[in-house]
């Protein structure tokens, strides 16, 4: 989709449908719906007196104008209250808004700012947040689709303006949003991408794209280094795959002058969990192709970072390998020995997205010389239970990291919420024969117990865990999010990362 940001009076622009908003329960309409609304007669106002119109968040309106006024279509968009108005109203607002007019068969579409600017939602922000509804709420994966099954696409958003001098910052908030969604739908199309497609060489070779396009250092390491190293946490869950195993190694250098500041994001990359010999359950088990998300995102962030270029280091590792229970695969019972020397029981076959992590962690550490990290995981179905697909469970070892973090997310509209992280939640992890056991005792509290299993891996280093199980994928349309998956959390980690610029 072109987007771009134009001045035109509103009430002649020709365009095949105009958005417009309102906020609720207010008497007065903006500048644009009045110009609106006086040459539609009155019939706006009309509606709102009536009761049809009553601006409630996402409430969507069509109104034909039939050749009276620029506009084919004038669509009013429900704001909900002023007082709960955020760029994520508008972003949400807009996905829903660009959707109901695509199922319209409309292919051009004209908008304009909607509801109130202030010190937090600045033009700039605005535009953006309207571009990421946009084009975050219009994706689709169409990959394996033919033809005719394409019913349709919204070509051209025209983002209407009446204040020259705000063009250039409209389109420089526009330019962020287009980086930033595509960022986001990169790593949506990485998971919806099916497991016999997206393999770890597949994800290595995505990575090489995205280094290649941007110019960022690339390191790919291959089974015998990973051997060399002693990942042999990492390699215990590869070796029941025919697929090789990757771990895919990024670094955007945005601030050379301070190499010792430098970010790690780390996500996992199982590009499918059968669950190995400890195998799932046949009913959703095509779900597993996704339990790479964690590492999509990861590439998705690092493409979008190095595109925007904030005075930042930042490295990006996905450790990616299947799952799976061939003849050579590990079982129960076995002991295997991590990076940092730790021995480790596997009790569960099923609980690999800990032991990739752990290999990949402790290389952030010891050989990338990551200062502060952060994990991303499909890690648990148990965060599910926890916390639903509304929020991302974050666990970690620095309140103060996770409060940045916390902080960095609210403008994302992405959400996440602490667990606690005791160590009596580690109990259970000892084991009889090893340093560690992959799994609890007792299957209580599995998403904490999951964390505290990784913690021994990170060290002194600033660390927060972020399980997206429950996240990482949608069962339905609902404002920028799209049945399937959603691209969690892309959008944190690169205002994680603009954050921390000196
Ligand atoms: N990839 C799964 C977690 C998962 C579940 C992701 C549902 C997305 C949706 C993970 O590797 C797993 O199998 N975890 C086990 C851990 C258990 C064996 C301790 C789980 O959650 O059941
Ligand atoms: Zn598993
Ligand atoms: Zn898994």
């Amino acid at each position: 989709m072109r987007i771009k940001v134009t001045q035109e009076d509103i009430t002649k622009a020709k365009t095949p449908a105009l958005v417009i908003s309102l906020f609720q329960d207010t008497e007065s309409l903006d500048e644009a719906a009045s110009a609106i609304d006086s040459a539609l007669d009155g019939n706006i106002r009309h509606l709102i007196n009536d009761g049809e119109i009553k601006g409630t968040e996402g409430e969507l309106t069509l109104i034909h104008t039939f050749n009276k006024i620029g506009p084919e279509r004038v669509l009013v968009l429900g704001l909900g209250k002023e007082k709960d108005f955020s760029a994520n109203v508008i972003r949400s607002g807009m996905g829903d808004a660009c959707r109901f007019l695509r199922s319209k068969g409309v292919e051009s579409m004209t908008t304009t700012l909607h509801g109130s600017i202030s010190e937090d939602l600045n033009p700039k922000a605005m535009a953006q947040s309207i571009t990421e509804g946009a084009m975050l709420g219009l994706y689709r994966f169409q990959e394996y689709f033919d033809a005719e099954s394409n019913t349709g696409s919204i070509m051209e958003m025209s983002i209407l303006n009446n204040r020259s001098e705000l063009t250039e910052t409209l389109q420089q908030g526009v330019e962020i949003g287009e980086i930033i969604s595509k960022g986001t739908m990169l790593s949506r199309d990485l998971s919806s991408e099916p497991a016999n497609i997206m393999t770890p060489s597949r994800m290595a070779e995505v990575a090489q794209q995205i280094s290649d396009a941007n110019g960022l250092e690339i390191n790919i390491l291959e089974r015998s280094d990973m051997e060399e190293l002693g990942m042999g946490a990492l390699l215990g869950v590869a070796k029941g795959s025919y697929q090789p195993p990757k771990l895919i190694v990024l670094k955007y250098n945005g601030d050379p002058e301070n190499p010792s500041k430098n970010l790690g994001i780390i996500g996992k990359g199982i590009t499918f969990d059968s669950g190995g010999i400890s195998i799932k359950g046949a009913s959703g088990m095509e779900r597993m192709k996704g339990d790479m998300s964690g590492g999509a995102s990861v590439l998705g962030a690092m493409q979008a970072i190095s595109q925007l270029r904030p005075k930042v280091n930042v490295t990006g590792i996905v450790p990616a390998t299947e799952n799976m229970p061939g003849g050579q695969a590990q079982r129960p019972g076995d002991i295997v020995r991590a990076m940092n020397g730790k021995t480790i029981e596997i009790i569960n076959t099923d609980a690999e997205g800990r032991l990739v992590l752990a290999d990949a962690l402790v290389y952030a550490r010891e050989k990338m010389g990551v200062d502060k990290m952060v994990d991303i995981a499909t890690l648990t179905g148990a965060i599910k239970v926890a916390l639903g697909s509304l929020c991302t469970g974050v666990m970690g070892n620095n309140q103060e990291f996770i409060d940045l973090f916390i902080n960095s997310s609210e403008k994302t509209g992405e959400q996440f919420w602490q667990l606690p992280m005791h160590n009596k939640y580690a109990v259970g992890l000892k084991s009889t024969f090893a340093n560690l056991r992959n799994t609890g005792s007792n299957g209580e509290a599995g998403s904490i117990t999951a964390a505290k299993f990784i913690e021994a891996f990170v060290g002194n280093t600033p660390w927060i865990h972020l399980d997206i199980a429950g996240t990482a994928r949608s069962d339905s349309d609902s404002g920028y999010l799209v049945k399937g998956y959603t691209g969690v959390p892309v959008r944190t980690l690169v205002n994680l990362a603009i954050s921390r610029e000196s």
